[in-house]
């Protein structure tokens, strides 16, 4: 029998944490070997004791000393980015599953140490892309997308032409269910609650990518991602709400082919694709039923009402570290909208006023890369409601 293959899961006690490890549960080739997490002490226990997890990453030595007491000798815990890093050069696979700028570390940690990432954490891929691109080519390094719409397009693009340029591809279409608030008129969407943003139509998630849905800001992140995945330019990546959620994304061909990949919206199975390739796991979860009518309804997003998608198309095109800038500002209007601080319908135009103070140039460097991420974050808490 081959040896399991060792997986370690970063931001464990999330959303996509807990459903990576559900599919874990399912699965007898698989060997958990590391986990981290962030505030969620409690539930990290838990995990680490019905996993048998040897190591366990926290963000700070309270936390550490705290998990040393409850878990005792037999596990180690290392701390701050210094110990994900360790973490991530230890297993086969790496789950991203943190949300926002700190997955940074581990998505450059796990591709530097030539091992497959399963990414999850789309904020570090959109921050760092000319960063990435440098690692992504240790031997060895992989990325795996999670993202159910990227994970669609990389099943479509098998057997698509390896030039770096992918000429047989004439457009790549990111499908959307619309969020909670498809057809609201402009007075409707100034009027939205927390409550109802946190609602979304199809998908169970975490708050960040809850909201980011409500405001279209997920797929512009999405566009972003989709072109530095599979190097193709933001102009030919379109965008189209498809409120079933069962066609993940579609890769339409020169000659006018389209291929589309569809399933029950599960994040299981595409966390299950990333961690079994280039073996498809066989699970029975969320089946699509034929013999019954099926609706596949596409429409145009309604760019006016959201225009966040036109703000991350605009910084794709900005380069540099333009979406880092995005992704920062709206992390942090984000977090004010959750924490009651700022409305819904001020959230964009607060990521807007951060990017009018961008300036364009190459970004370089790590270092550069987090001095523009503490700029843009400075920016967009000075504008933030007192
Ligand atoms: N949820 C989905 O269905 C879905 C779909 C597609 C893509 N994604 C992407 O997947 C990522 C995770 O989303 P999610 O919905 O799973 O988020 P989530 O439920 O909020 O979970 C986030 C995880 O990150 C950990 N974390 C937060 N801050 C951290 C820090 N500073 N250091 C270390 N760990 C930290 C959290 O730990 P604690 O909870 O212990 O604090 C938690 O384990 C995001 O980038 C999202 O865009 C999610």
């Amino acid at each position: 029998m081959s040896q399991p293959r060792r997986v370690a899961v970063m931001g464990v006690t999330g959303s996509i944490g807990r459903q990576s490890l559900d599919v874990l549960r399912r699965a007898d080739q698989f060997e958990l070997v590391a986990v981290s997490a962030g505030r969620r002490l409690d539930d990290l226990v838990a995990i680490v004791e019905e996993f048998r997890v040897p190591r366990v990453g926290v963000p700070d030595e309270a936390s550490a000393r705290h998990l040393a007491e409850r878990l005792g000798s037999g596990v180690e815990v290392v701390v701050g980015d210094a110990g994900l890093v360790e973490l991530c050069r230890d297993a086969d696979v790496v789950v991203n599953a943190v949300v926002g700028f700190a997955g940074l570390p581990v998505t450059l940690a796990t591709l530097e140490a030539g091992r497959r990432l399963a990414l999850a954490n789309k904020e570090s891929l959109i921050a760092a892309a000319p960063l990435v691109e440098r690692v992504r080519s240790t031997p060895g390094a992989e990325i795996w997308p999670v993202d159910s719409e990227h994970c669609a397009l990389h099943q479509c693009l098998v057997g698509s032409s390896e030039e770096p340029t992918r000429p047989d591809v004439e457009r790549l279409w990111i499908t959307a269910s619309g969020g909670p608030f498809r057809g609201y008129g402009a007075e409707e969407l100034a009027a939205v609650t927390r409550e109802a943003a946190l609602r979304h139509p199809t998908w169970q998630m975490g708050p960040k990518i809850t909201v980011d849905s409500s405001t279209l800001m997920n797929k512009g992140l999405e566009v972003l991602e989709a072109s530095a995945l599979f190097h193709v330019e933001v102009d030919r990546i379109g965008v189209v709400v498809h409120p079933p959620s069962i066609v993940h994304s579609m890769v339409e061909y020169v000659d006018g082919s389209v291929l589309a990949q569809l399933s029950a919206p599960d994040m299981r199975l595409a966390i299950a694709y990333c961690l079994g390739a280039p073996e498809r796991l066989a699970h029975h979860w969320g089946r699509l039923d034929f013999t019954k009518p099926l609706h596949l309804d596409f429409e145009p997003p309604n760019r006016e009402l959201f225009p966040a998608l036109d703000l991350a198309y605009d910084c794709a095109r900005r380069g540099g570290a333009a979406p880092a800038w995005l992704s920062a500002a709206n992390e942090v209007a984000v977090e004010a909208f959750l924490e009651g601080r700022l409305a819904w319908r001020d959230i964009i135009p607060l990521v807007a006023a951060t990017l009018e103070h961008f300036e364009e140039g190459p970004l370089e460097s790590v270092e550069q890369l987090r001095e523009e991420d503490a700029r843009a974050r400075s920016l967009a808490h000075g504008s933030l409601p007192r």
